[in-house]
Formats: structure tokens, sequence, C-alpha cells
């Protein structure tokens, strides 16, 4: 069976989309199709070009807030490379429920953290805030509704004395690093059954 296409949505350095981009190898499932960003300087991209795989951007900029206009523009792309999974990876951009609709059902993201928790932004302030003795990250099937889809594996870290957000997100960083290729290679396998680390 021919490899599962993936494209990869990204808005900055990308640091996820690399350690998907590495795991993509050998028997595993599936296959980089693109990498695509809202934002022409993200540093991913030269990461992504300096492995061969196919990159995109679409500035978001320019259509000033007409979300329909720039998601219109980012298809573009995105269905030329004939995508079976899109795979959101520090994509900072709120998707339309139109433009989930063309792709529930093997769109992914990562979120920093334990969903429910915590959705939106500002995560590790957040969890640091309330005090709370672990923390983590999620990767969920993207629906309409934000950071709410069928959670498809998680990864828990300790919130350690004196933790910084800084800290406290570097250390979820490692677990994504993880977590997002472990869940991929089994969703492209067509398991959707969740995945729980640490
Ligand atoms: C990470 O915290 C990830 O959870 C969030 O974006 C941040 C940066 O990700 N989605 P990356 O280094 O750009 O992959």
């Amino acid at each position: 069976m021919s490899p599962k296409r993936v494209a990869i949505l990204i808005s900055g350095g990308g640091s996820n989309m690399l350690t998907l981009l590495d795991s993509m190898t050998g028997d595993h499932p599936a296959r980089p199709c693109l990498v695509l960003s809202n934002d022409p300087q993200a540093g991913g991209l030269a990461k992504a070009a300096a492995r061969g795989v196919p990159v995109a951007s679409v500035d978001h900029r320019p259509f000033k807030g007409d979300r329909a206009a720039f998601e219109a523009a980012l298809l573009q792309p995105l269905l030329d490379s004939a995508p079976d999974i899109l795979c959101l990876a520090g994509f900072m951009r709120v998707l339309t429920a139109e433009f989930v609709a063309q792709f529930e059902g093997r769109m992914l993201n990562i979120h920093p953290s334990l969903l429910p928790k915590y959705k939106g932004l500002h995560t590790h302030a957040r969890a640091l805030e309330a005090g709370d003795g672990e923390h983590g990250c999620t990767v969920h099937e993207v629906t309409a509704a934000l950071d709410d889809g069928p959670i498809l594996g998680q990864a828990r870290v300790p919130v350690e004395q004196g933790d910084t957000q800084e800290t406290l997100a570097a250390r979820v960083l490692v677990q994504e690093h993880h977590l997002y290729p472990a869940v991929l290679r089994r969703y492209a396998a067509g398991d959707r059954s969740p995945i729980f680390l640490g």
C-alpha cells in the first residue's frame, strides 16, 4: 500500500514539524508531501526545504482578518499536494469551521496542555497560576470547536518547584516531540486508539 501523504502546517520554528519529518522513514506508513506556513519568514520552512520536502507559504497579513479569503489562498498549495492527513504543528491561526470541514477526520493538532484543560493560549502560565502538580500536551483530531476534538494521545510532565512558564514549556516540548510522531505513526496505520505517555 502506498504511504499516506502528510501535509504539515506551521507558523514558526517548527520543532514539532521537524520531529514528524524525521520520523517518517523506513516502514513508517506515511511520508511528508508539504510543509505550509502562514508566515513566509517561518524558520521551519528552510529546515523542511533542506530535508527535500516541498514547502509553501501564504502570508495571512494581507488578508487583514478576512479568514475566508486567507483560507481560500491557503487551500491552493494544500490541495495541490493531495494530502491524506494534515498535521497542525505550532500553527497559530484559528481555522474556520468551513475549512476544518474539508479535512475533518484527517487533521491533527498538538496542543500544549492536558485537554480538556486550558484550551486556547498561555497554557503553561495558566497551569502554574492554578498550582497544578502536573501538566503536559495533547494530540487531538481537529474539529470546528477550538482545541476540542477526539483525543489521540497525551503526555504528562510534573510541574516542578520554581518552574517558570519557560521551564515548564521546555519540559512539555520534549514530550511533544515524543508524542506527536508516535500518534501520527499509529494514525497513519489506521489505528485511532489513544496513546498515553508519562
Ligand atoms: C508548541 O508549544 C506547540 O505545542 C504549539 O506551538 C509551540 C511551538 O511548536 N502548538 P513548534 O516548535 O513550532 O513545533
